[in-house]
């Protein structure tokens, strides 16, 4: 997902954009540029690879003007060189993209045949053309602008920036999120709150199709059919202090540290502890009376969708379906008459999701969403929005906004089952009892950091590795072997406990580590056979237990990590955390780049 920042103000603009961009490298990006109007013409910088090599070049020949845009870039189209690095420019009109433009080539040909000349191989460069192209035909910058923005077609936000006009930026936000902020005699465009939260936290979240005049000293904002419209300002939680590494090395390294005092305010946010008692937000609907539950989303969130089957079958005595957005986007299935459909997204930006959201209110679904970041546009399209409380989360790896989402479903499941009369308010004082104790234990587990990062120098040098559980272990053997692989680069594997003789049996060898989940719960005896067969072949096991699960193996396992006695229920947010630790320290063992891993950006915005 690329980052955009503009700047139309009283002094110098090109450090203040550049730490702008620096609070978006989390999004994940492969070059960088900044341009920047000085007396009148377009100057501009641009570097492949991390910002460092950006701030470099601009110590070297710095650039001035009080009007600038900037940008990080995620390479879709075209390959990440400096030529293809934003902001692009035909020396009169200077753009910077986030999204795809779907009707570039034909809009590249019509333009080349009108004698425009290319410069680079991106989407991204037909605007600059057209915007251009109207302004040769006579038309004002406004006009140029409106004109270009009915001729692209695709899911983008765009900052435009035209040579001799200090007094005037635009943006357009279609399909990815593009905010407003209002300064002191200046005005700011970014792609999110995180961008701005350095010059302000004053914003106008733009809707869907509006696009903005700038001026120093006031807006225009537009609807897609160029209606005036006015949108409100909102104040952002987000601080720079909020963005900050701390005392610690990487941005995961704090958000899984984080993690205790995250869940617990998330929990402080549903649960009232003095009636041991859940509170959902209000919501439209009774959700005790839907006939089935949809869960969709990607990644580390579809696994949290798994583990919310579980609760809420086996809780709530509701049926529920789970599903990767990029199937069921395409796949279009029935939906059931009175359904819900929950829409799992930390960035509440993902395009799969967002486009699953869409077809799934098409076809009359309830729509609730579960977000960390609440102004995003999954939310915008939700019915009922839930929030985790995790605050951003900085590393691409997902750490602490999975254990809050947990943590929130968890809360869901007790809702349902409590609205359609399965759980007892007895019921639900027990469950909120072990929710409530979480905190406390998710600290425990961090106290184990040294041991778990030996743990981890011994399994740095595996070619795969195996993570395996059954029933609520199942999602959390799936989410430790997609932290494992994504930054450190290894390749993992998370399997059903009970699948091991179907197949994956095939794997085991002394060169490949298992990661058994297996809280000693009802299916912990059929995990224990698992984990023999394994060993039994040479394979090296770490085994993950409470100390009587741990007593009952003995020394069968090669390693093994304590985890605090739990709850069925809460066991899931528990044994994530070792999960998360042991990836983590991987990672910084093979000196791979921990917060920004190789071709991952933090949200897929595009397909
Ligand atoms: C998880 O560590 C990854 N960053 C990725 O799988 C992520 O969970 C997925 O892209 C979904 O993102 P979202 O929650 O913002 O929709």
């Amino acid at each position: 997902m690329c980052g955009i920042i503009g700047i139309i103000g009283k002094d110098s603009v090109s450090e203040r954009i550049l730490e702008g961009l620096k609070r978006l490298e989390y999004r994940g990006y492969d070059s960088a540029g900044i341009a920047t109007l000085v007396n009148g013409k377009i100057d501009r910088r641009r570097a492949e690879g991390k910002l460092v090599n950006l701030a470099e070049r601009l110590k070297d020949s710095p650039l001035a003007g009080d009007v600038g845009i900037g940008h990080t870039r995620w390479a879709t189209h075209g390959v990440p060189t400096e030529n293809n690095a934003h902001p692009h420019t035909d020396g009169k009109v200077a753009v910077v993209h986030n999204g795809i433009i779907e009707n570039f080539r034909s809009l590249k040909k019509e333009l080349t045949a009108r004698g425009r000349v290319f410069a680079s191989d991106t989407d991204t460069e037909v605007v600059v053309h057209l915007v251009s192209d109207f302004l040769d035909q006579g038309k004002t910058p406004r006009e140029a602008v409106q004109e270009t923005l009915h001729r692209i077609e695709g899911a983008f936000s765009l900052v435009i920036m035209i040579a001799g006009q200090h007094d005037v930026i635009f943006g357009a936000r279609r399909g990815t999120p593009l905010a407003v902020g209002l300064g002191e005699g200046e005005m700011y465009l970014g792609s999110d709150a995180l961008a701005l939260s350095h010059l302000t936290n004053r914003l106008i979240y733009l809707e869907e199709g509006d696009w903005v005049e700038l001026r120093c000293d006031g807006l225009q904002v537009r609807d897609e059919h160029d209606n005036d419209v006015i949108r409100e300002t909102k104040m952002s939680a987000v601080s720079g202090a909020m963005t900050g590494k701390g005392n610690y090395n990487h941005f995961m390294q704090k958000e899984i540290f984080e993690q205790p005092a995250v869940i617990g305010d998330t929990l402080h946010s549903f649960i009232n502890p003095a009636t041991r008692s859940i509170k959902l937000p209000e919501m439209p609907f009774n959700i005790g009376d839907a006939s089935r539950l949809t869960i969709v989303a990607c990644g580390t969130s579809f696994y949290a969708g798994l583990v919310a089957k579980h609760w809420i079958e086996r809780y709530a005595g509701l049926g529920v379906d789970v599903d990767v957005a990029s199937e069921f986007r395409y796949r279009c299935p029935p939906m059931p008459k009175g359904g819900i459909a929950l829409f799992i997204s930390q960035s509440g930006e993902t395009a799969d999701t967002l486009a699953a959201l869409r077809y799934a209110k098409s076809q009359g679904q309830k729509i609730l969403s579960l977000v960390n970041v609440a102004e995003s546009t999954i939310a915008r399209e939700s019915d009922v929005v839930l929030q985790t409380y995790a605050g951003p989360e900085i590393g691409v790896a997902s750490t602490k906004a999975f254990t809050t989402q947990l943590t929130v479903l968890a809360c869901l499941a007790v809702t349902i089952g409590r609205e359609n009369g399965t759980l007892s308010a007895n019921d639900e004082a027990g469950i909120v009892g072990a929710l409530t104790v979480l905190p406390k234990q998710v600290a425990e587990i961090l106290h184990h950091d040294e041991e778990i990062r030996k743990l981890a120098v011994n399994i740095a040098d595996a070619r795969d590795v195996l993570y395996i559980g059954r029933g609520l272990g199942y999602p959390i053997a799936l989410e430790g072997a997609l932290k494992l692989k994504e930054i450190s680069y290894i390749h993992a594997e998370g399997y059903a406990a009970g699948e091991m003789k179907h197949g994956p049996i095939a794997l085991i060898d002394p060169l490949v580590p298992i990661i058994v989940i297996a809280p000693s719960d009802d299916l912990f005896e059929k995990t224990v056979s698992n984990m023999q067969e394994a060993a039994a072949r040479g394979g090296r096991v770490i085994f993950l237990s409470d100390a009587k699960g741990l007593e009952t193996i003995g020394d069968m396992a090669s390693a093994t990590v304590e985890i605090p006695a739990v709850a069925d229920f809460a066991a899931p947010i528990l044994y994530t955390i070792p999960v998360q630790m042991l990836a983590y320290h991987v990672a910084v063992h093979k000196g791979t780049d921990v917060d920004q891993p190789r071709n991952l950006a933090k949200s897929v915005t595009v397909e």
